[in-house]
């Protein structure tokens, strides 16, 4: 971390001649529960020791001037022009941050901000959350406008929905945010209520292994799926008026008012009923320290996101084939939204380095690609970081 901050602050002290305020923001992992954010269901999400840093100051103009370190790349735009801008990523995550400030009434005034990361990008660890969590933070903290964390939660959501055109759930900037180290955080997305569950295993890690597939199908597919979870719920809702989400639906439900109707939407409601419900004994498991139910929950979650929801993808699903065949891997899956991006194992300890000496050259010969892995630590959500 050492390293990485003192470049952010080495560049924008050189760029802009001031001493700015730095933030870190974390990515995050998800141990069980995925894509049930949106439903309304339950997510296990923990932040982890890769993060986004901003560093930020407040100019007296109505200027805002950008700089991403990892791009190489600067962008500049007035206060009154904010807008999703087309032709890069990277600064929508801060602009539309920075909207959600004004949206609220609150007089935002021009900035310098520079960024840098080490999430990696499209690995499913949410490198964009992080971002937009460590924007909010930062201006709240430049503006003095002392907001509540679950509100720079939603609007680090907004920004994602709004300037990414991404209709996400809350998991990731609600991991990114309220994260605690050796923690994993159970929310109830529908109430929002969360509990911290600790999650520190002896001689068990949390290998994350890239398979280095960009999801560029990732967003538009995202957002069908979405939909696909609105026609179940509206589907059962003709027939119970009290049900709102998936939340509330039962497999008997679909079984009687969808099922009949499309067997495709079916099988997306089902997965999502069957996960909210998987998650719920996984935290048993948890508490009980029963891993290795745990682990096999987490091939189960894998086996539905590829066969019912559809959003794996041939490089994962080799991965967590390749993983269940080993005994030393407890559990695997994919993780995040799919169609690329990383699969989450819990792994023994002391069989790590065999099990990436095999898997790397036989995933290379097998795919064409790099397999690049990392070992999670679950670390703090957003913070001030001092200077280096
Ligand atoms: C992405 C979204 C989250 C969540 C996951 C799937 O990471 O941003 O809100 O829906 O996919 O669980």
């Amino acid at each position: 971390m050492k390293t990485i901050v003192s470049e952010l602050s080495t560049t924008f002290t050189e760029l802009y001649q001031q001493r700015p305020l730095l933030v870190r923001s974390p990515g995050r992992i998800n141990i069980i529960g995925e894509h049930t954010d949106y439903n309304e269901g339950f997510v296990l999400p923990a932040a982890i020791d890769k993060a986004a840093y901003i560093a930020i100051s407040l100019r007296d103009d109505n200027e805002i001037h950008l700089r991403a370190i990892d791009f190489n790349e600067s962008f500049t735009v007035q206060v009154a022009d904010l807008k999703p801008v087309r032709d890069k990523s990277w600064p929508n995550y801060i602009l539309g941050s920075a909207a959600q400030f004004v949206k609220r009434g609150i007089k935002l005034k021009g900035f310098n901000a520079v960024l840098v990361s080490d999430v990696p990008i499209g690995a499913g660890m949410s490198s964009s959350a992080a971002v937009e969590c460590a924007s909010v933070f930062a201006l709240n903290e430049a503006l003095q406008t002392n907001l509540d964390r679950l509100t720079m939660v939603k609007m680090a959501q907004k920004a994602e929905h709004e300037y990414a055109g991404v209709m996400c759930g809350i998991m990731d900037q609600f991991a990114s945010m309220m994260g605690k180290k050796d923690h994993v955080i159970k929310l109830d997305c529908r109430s929002l209520a969360y509990e911290y569950v600790p999650f520190k295993l002896e001689d068990i890690k949390l290998l994350l292994l890239n398979t280095n597939v960009k999801h560029s199908l990732a967003s538009s597919e995202y957002n069908t799926r979405r939909k696909e979870c609105e026609t179940a719920v509206a589907w059962v809702k003709e027939h119970i008026g009290t049900v709102n989400s998936l939340r509330d639906v039962t497999e008997e439900m679909l079984d009687k008012f969808v099922l009949p109707k499309d067997g495709l939407i079916d099988q997306r409601g089902r997965y999502v009923v069957q996960e909210i419900e998987r998650l719920l004994e996984g935290c048993v498991d948890l508490q009980r320290g029963d891993i290795q139910s745990l682990g096999g929950k987490m091939f189960k979650t894998h086996e539905g996101l590829r066969s019912m929801y559809a959003v794996s993808c041939r490089e994962l699903d080799w991965l967590v084939d390749r993983a269940k065949e080993n005994d030393a891997v407890i559990g695997a899956r994919m993780m995040g939204g799919g169609f690329g991006g990383c699969t989450i194992n819990l792994v023994q300890e002391k069989a790590i380095d065999n099990l990436i000496a095999t898997l790397k050259p036989a995933y290379e010969a097998a795919m064409n690609l790099p397999l690049t892995h990392y070992i999670a630590s679950i670390e703090n959500g957003t913070e001030v970081i001092e200077q280096v």
